[in-house]
């Protein structure tokens, strides 16, 4: 049987696993949010950058990128994404969204509250600062951000809070970017 895993940050643009097919989906009851710390992809241990997460809230949906993965290499695409999710993100059981279609079971990587990492709610200009002046192993964190605004609107995708970070960060980014 095949196996659906749920992007709603790098995974969309980046999702680098084996799949059969992708396909747009949203998840109901969950919100985008750039509280969850990175100090290995896109910041360092002493300075950690900001990358996505999901939080509860009962009124939300996140749309993002649904990928499906064939039985034979899910032992493999977990082991890969178990590795590259390490910092504080685990597993859930979530419900997929296909346009009108009755839903479909997925898997999607969150980092929750209580992980060691978890940075968590701040204002928009301390978000988008922190974010400014973060780089990692992966690139530089508003590399991160760009990308995912990018990829939400070609799937056509509101997300306030990515989209106000973008524009926040693209008025201070001459100033700030090292
Ligand atoms: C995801 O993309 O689904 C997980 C968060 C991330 O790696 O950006």
């Amino acid at each position: 049987m095949t196996s659906w895993i749920f992007g709603y940050g790098s995974l969309i643009w980046r999702p680098d696993i084996p799949f059969e097919r992708q396909q747009p989906a949203r998840i109901y009851g969950w919100q985008r949010r750039f509280w969850q710390g990175s100090h290995d992809h896109r910041g360092l241990p002493d300075a950690p950058g900001r990358v996505v997460t999901l939080v509860p809230e009962a009124a939300a949906y996140c749309d993002g990128m649904a990928y499906q993965v064939a039985a034979e290499v899910i032992a493999e695409v977990f082991e890969t994404l178990d590795h590259r999710e390490k910092n504080g993100y685990q597993r859930f059981d979530v419900d997929l969204h296909f346009g009108e279609q009755p839903p479909t079971p997925g898997l999607v990587y969150i980092a929750p509250q209580d992980n060691h990492a978890y940075l968590g709610p701040a204002s928009t200009r301390q978000i988008a600062t922190q974010i400014l002046t973060s780089a990692g192993p992966s690139g530089h964190n508003v590399d991160y951000l760009l990308a995912l605004a990018d990829a939400l609107r070609s799937l056509d995708a509101d997300d306030p809070h990515v989209f106000e970070l973008e524009a926040e960060v693209v008025r201070n980014s001459t100033e700030k970017r090292p």
